[in-house]
């Protein structure tokens, strides 16, 4: 007997639950202080490359491999990869690396979301600082960058919007897949798309359509970034993180579709949705506001400041200067928020998944164990020094690297390229040619390898010589979390064996 698995209630659901994984922080901060950073145009030729030849290929594997492991009765890596091992406990412990990215993600997401609710609030009633009216950057950002720092230093109102944000979490989680996660994508997807439209508008319009300029110098296309290692770092992590590549979070939501879903509209629709909203509404709105407000000039300089301080400080600066500040800052920050809520949900269910396909636990209790686990990890992230930032850096970076070219090798070559073009073409109204299997299976990994290599030879070596201590701290931990998840993996082996296996 297969185990009963719960499945999406409908199609648009699924679709719009898909989007609402992908859609997040990473396409309304992350990337337009990315291409702000790293010259607009220059940036955008390796990021559209990227989408091409890693987004597609990868997206398309996690749908395929999603369904085909969910007729198993395994919707987290730990399974999925243990699928082609006869669940082996090394594949298991392997896949297991594939849990843990999402979860030390979601340790530091999490804690950024609450912000957004936070402000959210304050803006609508009032509590945000008196806006100053000037085209200096650092002297309209000044309250904001105060405000700041205060409410995160952390602050007793921090902690409640956090509590309230994890709360909002749990419950929806503990729904479960189409009453929780469904529903939630169903409201708030749409509600994010008509918010992002407007405030694309609003910025663009600024100072008399000033903000135009802002798009332009996104979209001054130009090959000067093609020879920059750096670049094309960034960029191609961009496309994992905004699509939620490279850790199981696509596969383990597509592990709860029909059997006879069709996965390659669905992967298309997710990729289309995120694109959608990353370079053209999130091009249109922090960018352009900026540009507006504070002249071609300012915009390389605060993107340099990271990602927090577009959002969370120059956004405000301009939104509460404009007719309406504190709607039009509340609809900003209840657009993060929605945007980061229908991810955090997806960056937890993958170890709610392993919890219950693997463990056999009851819903409740993976919810549960799963929600202690964020908590405990997001306090670390909320307290400790630099623990955010290394999270970040090697779950949010390095792993997703790592982790997309073990699923390449695995579920393409293990698997038999055959067997999955078959799976791939099975059920789907769209045929993809043969060749473009071919494109996934031979140039997509080289093109990561490539990747890697740059990444090594210009980034680790400056990591690893820094010596702080909290730094250290961070990283043990993540390796302490690691080896506790390899160590579920292999114990939770027997009770799988059991059941039904391949
Ligand atoms: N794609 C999300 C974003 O752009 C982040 C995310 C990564 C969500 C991985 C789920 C899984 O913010």
């Amino acid at each position: 007997m297969k185990p009963q698995r719960e499945t999406w209630g409908t199609k648009i659901g699924l679709i719009l639950a898909a989007a609402g994984n992908a859609v997040g922080l990473g396409n309304l901060l992350r990337f337009p202080s990315k291409a702000a950073l790293y010259g607009g145009g220059a940036f955008m030729l390796p990021y559209f490359i990227s989408l091409i030849l890693l987004g597609l290929p990868v997206m398309l594997i996690e749908w395929v491999i999603g369904r085909y492991a969910g007729r198993y009765g395994h919707g987290s890596m730990t399974g999925i990869i243990g699928l082609f091992f006869k669940q082996a406990s090394w594949a298991r412990a392997l896949g297991s690396l594939g849990v843990a990215i999402p979860i030390l993600i979601v340790m530091y997401y999490i804690y950024i979301e609450s912000w957004t609710l936070g402000f959210a609030f304050l803006s609508l009633f009032g509590m945000m600082p008196e806006p100053v009216s000037s085209p200096d950057p650092k002297v309209a950002m000044d309250p904001y960058l105060k405000f700041f720092k205060e409410y995160t230093s952390p602050s007793l109102l921090a902690g409640f919007f956090f509590w309230i944000t994890l709360f909002i979490n749990w419950i929806i989680l503990q729904r479960g897949i189409a009453r929780g996660i469904e529903i939630t994508a169903k409201i708030g997807m749409p509600l994010l798309i008509i918010m992002g439209i407007f405030l694309g508008v609003i910025s663009l319009s600024t100072n008399n359509w000033a903000g135009l300029e802002g798009l332009k110098f996104i979209y001054n296309l130009n090959f000067s970034g093609l020879k920059d290692p750096m670049i094309w770092i960034e960029a191609s992590g961009q496309i994992f993180f905004t699509l939620s590549l490279g850790m199981g979070a696509i596969a383990t939501y597509a592990s709860y579709v029909k059997p006879r879903e069709d996965v390659v509209k669905a992967g298309l629709w997710t990729a289309g949705v995120n694109e959608f909203v990353e370079v053209i509404i999130g091009a249109s709105i922090a960018i352009p506001a900026a540009f507006a407000m504070f002249g071609a000039l300012a915009v390389p300089e605060l993107a340099k400041e990271g990602t927090f301080r577009i959002g969370f400080m120059t956004m405000p600066a301009i939104l509460m200067n404009l007719p309406f500040g504190q709607i039009l800052s509340f609809v900003w920050f209840m657009l993060l928020f929605i945007a980061a809520l229908t991810s955090s949900l997806a960056l937890i269910q993958p170890m709610v998944a392993l919890f219950e396909d693997e463990m056999k636990w009851s819903h409740t209790k993976s919810v549960t164990v799963s929600m202690i686990i964020v908590i405990i990890g997001a306090h670390l992230c909320a307290f400790l020094p630099h623990f955010l930032d290394e999270f970040d850096f090697w779950a949010g970076a390095v792993f997703l690297l790592i982790y997309a070219l073990l699923e390449i090798i695995i579920f393409l070559w293990v698997f038999g390229i055959n067997n999955f073009y078959q799976e791939l073409i099975r059920d789907s109204v769209i045929k993809i040619p043969k060749f473009f299997v071919y494109i996934m299976a031979i140039i997509s990994p080289l093109f990561i390898v490539l990747i890697g290599y740059f990444w090594f030879s210009e980034k680790l070596l400056e990591v690893l010589a820094e010596e702080d201590p909290y730094k250290w701290l961070a990283r043990a931990f993540i390796m302490a979390f690691i080896f506790f998840l390899g160590i579920i993996a292999i114990i939770s082996r027997k009770r799988v064996l059991e059941g039904p296996v391949l």
